[in-house]
């Protein structure tokens, strides 16, 4: 037996008990004639002491010999600690050491063990299982445990069926590039990675499954930011027989089971908000809204005066930011050269200052007098005391310009707390986007989206205008999880892929499959998938979601502790078939 206790466990009840117990060294003080040890395991950190009046000479000498990280196994008496810590769990008491056994030494740790660590974010990816030895990454595993655990045991009680798809698959297309997989066995043939299981989940519906729940990884690769990883893990659900509305419905019962768990926090029905509504209000789809600084669309009111800029502008939109009439002439200069940064891309910014006495003083007074101004403010919702900050231009443009600067000012005025919960349905998304480099239409969600009853005939005159029965929820202005009702007819999907530009021999090559089970009977279903990682990101305060991965990649999609990706030798490239095709 290595232990009988762990180090989070031992109590002024244990109080004369013969203990083992194992772990690593966090530290020691060596007082000469007084060891004390500080002994760490995931459940805690147990005090332990060597005294030269209780230790023999040599387990005394042994015990000043242990360094950090060492892993050492003891046996001893828990006694009463003469100055108690009432900071940690077992701060009552110590456990006085009469065995010690040095089960492994440790070099010195590239960065501290502690939770305030002087390790660089490279140097602990490198050393991962070191920083994980560390309590605020050993806390988020743990954290990410538990909402896995609730996710499958809500889900579970709900009838939901965990059952696993394959890894090794042909291309599942969600908007990102596909993993390649090599296949030995057929000569320069390639499997994808799936992007999602989207097409198995939806064959277990042909095939009856009824309701299917999977925590399953996906791969994209694709730009990563702070909330994407190349592999990452979804909650992937599908259901049979099923409208938007039991949809929406029972996954918000899961997001509000989870924020009742894990955060003790209790949310009445979650909002819904229209796409539409979602871009003009606040430029953009995954609206946060703790807090207001709604967009005001100023066209009506700004336009058709002298001011050049606004007049041939397709969208004039403002926001009213609170308290920023007391900004200097220096602080809005600085908040124009933010806009103007190539990530926001503005090419300038009108402000107006709202006074306490109720006047107006903008930087385009000009053209606008006092009227105009207050007709401004009403648009935006502006007080006395707000500064209103107004960008224009191409409304695909704008919109995400300003919703930029909205994140922004909402994070300097402390308005995106993490500890509220703001929830939010974005429902009724376009079935079609318009790539406006290209030209084409793609799917906005996937191509196995269906579209809004009878809406199918607008495809030939207005793809653009479509609407989808697909979801997002979001969650304090971050996309946790989207879906949709899908196709379940042939020759609905047929004209789907028609329209997204595939041709009847290429829809056929790459999802005849789906094509044909459709023709077997296949039921209404619909489904989503929430993102896990950014799920858990988000209830546990934070936004990024590599610290509640254990194993993560950079921003290069690197993983640096195994170095990977890594070349191949040539006898495996021969074996793959691979060899002759890299010039
Ligand atoms: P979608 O592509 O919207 O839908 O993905 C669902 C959710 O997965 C998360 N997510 C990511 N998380 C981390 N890193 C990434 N690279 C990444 N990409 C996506 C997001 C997102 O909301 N098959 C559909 C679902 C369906 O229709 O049922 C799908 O995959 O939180």
């Amino acid at each position: 037996m290595y232990r009988s206790h762990n180090n989070g466990e031992l109590r002024a009840t244990h109080i004369n008990k013969e203990v083992t117990l194992a772990g690593w060294v966090q530290k020691s003080r060596d007082k000469g004639f007084m060891i004390w040890v500080d002994l760490r395991d995931r459940y805690g950190i147990t005090q332990l002491i060597f005294d030269e009046e209780r230790t023999p000479a040599e387990m005394m000498e042994k015990a000043k010999s242990l360094g950090r990280e060492f892993v050492i196994q003891i046996t001893g008496t828990v006694i009463e600690r003469e100055s108690k810590n009432n900071k940690i769990p077992t701060g009552a008491i110590e456990v006085l050491v009469n065995k010690l056994e040095i089960l492994n030494t440790a070099i010195l740790p590239p960065f501290t063990i502690e939770d305030e660590t002087d390790g660089g974010e490279e140097l602990r990816m490198k050393y991962r299982y070191l920083d994980i030895r560390r309590n605020p990454v050993k806390n988020s595993l743990m954290f990410r445990h538990k909402v896995a655990m609730e996710v499958r045991k809500y889900l579970s009680d709900q009838e939901f069926i965990e059952v696993e798809t394959p890894y090794l698959i042909k291309s599942t297309p969600e908007g990102a590039r596909d993993f390649v997989v090599p296949s030995r066995m057929n000569e320069g043939q390639f499997y994808a990675l799936p992007q999602s299981p989207q097409t198995f989940k939806q064959l277990l519906m042909v095939g009856g499954m009824d309701k299917y729940f999977q925590i399953v990884k996906c791969f994209r690769d694709e730009d990563l930011r702070a909330d994407r990883q190349p592999e990452f893990t979804q909650i992937d659900c599908e259901m049979a027989f099923v409208e938007q509305e039991d949809i929406l419905n029972i996954f918000e019962g899961l997001t509000r089971h989870l924020l009742k768990e894990i955060n003790g926090v209790e949310i009445e029905k979650f909002p819904r908000m229209l796409f539409d509504d979602a871009m003009r209000l606040y430029g953009n789809d995954k609206p946060d809204i703790r807090f207001g600084m709604e967009f005001g669309e100023l066209n009506d009111v700004a336009q058709h005066k002298d001011f050049k800029v606004f007049n041939e502008a397709e969208l004039v939109v403002g926001i009213a930011v609170p308290g920023g009439a007391s900004y200097t002439r220096k602080e809005i200069d600085k908040l124009i050269d933010w806009v103007k940064r190539p990530q926001v891309g503005a090419l300038g910014m009108v402000y107006v200052k709202c006074n306490d006495d109720g006047s107006f003083k903008s930087s385009v007074d000009k053209f606008y007098n006092q009227e105009d101004l207050a007709k401004w403010a009403e648009k935006t919702g502006a007080k006395p005391g707000d500064l209103i900050c107004v960008l224009s231009g191409k409304t695909t443009k704008v919109r995400p310009q300003l919703s930029a600067l909205r994140m922004e000012m909402a994070e300097r005025l402390g308005l995106r707390d993490p500890k509220v919960f703001a929830p939010l349905w974005v429902i009724d998304f376009p079935l079609l986007e318009l790539d406006e480099e290209t030209g084409n239409y793609h799917a906005m969600h996937h191509p196995f989206t269906s579209p809004k009853p009878g809406q199918l005939e607008l495809l030939d005159t207005n793809p653009g205008d479509v609407k989808a029965n697909a979801y997002d929820l979001v969650l304090n202005g971050n996309e946790i999880g989207g879906g949709s009702i899908r196709i379940h007819d042939k020759a609905v999907q047929a004209t789907m892929f028609k329209h997204l530009g595939f041709t009847e021999e290429e829809a056929k090559a790459q999802f005849g499959f789906l094509m044909d089970a459709f023709e077997y009977g296949a039921p209404p279903h619909g489904g989503l998938a929430f993102g896990l990682d950014r799920l858990v990101a988000i209830l546990g305060g934070q936004e990024t979601i590599r610290d509640f991965i254990a194993f993560p990649k950079n921003n290069s999609g690197r993983d640096v502790m195994i170095d990977a990706p890594a070349p191949i030798d040539d006898e495996q490239l021969n074996e793959l078939s691979l060899k002759l095709n890299i010039q």
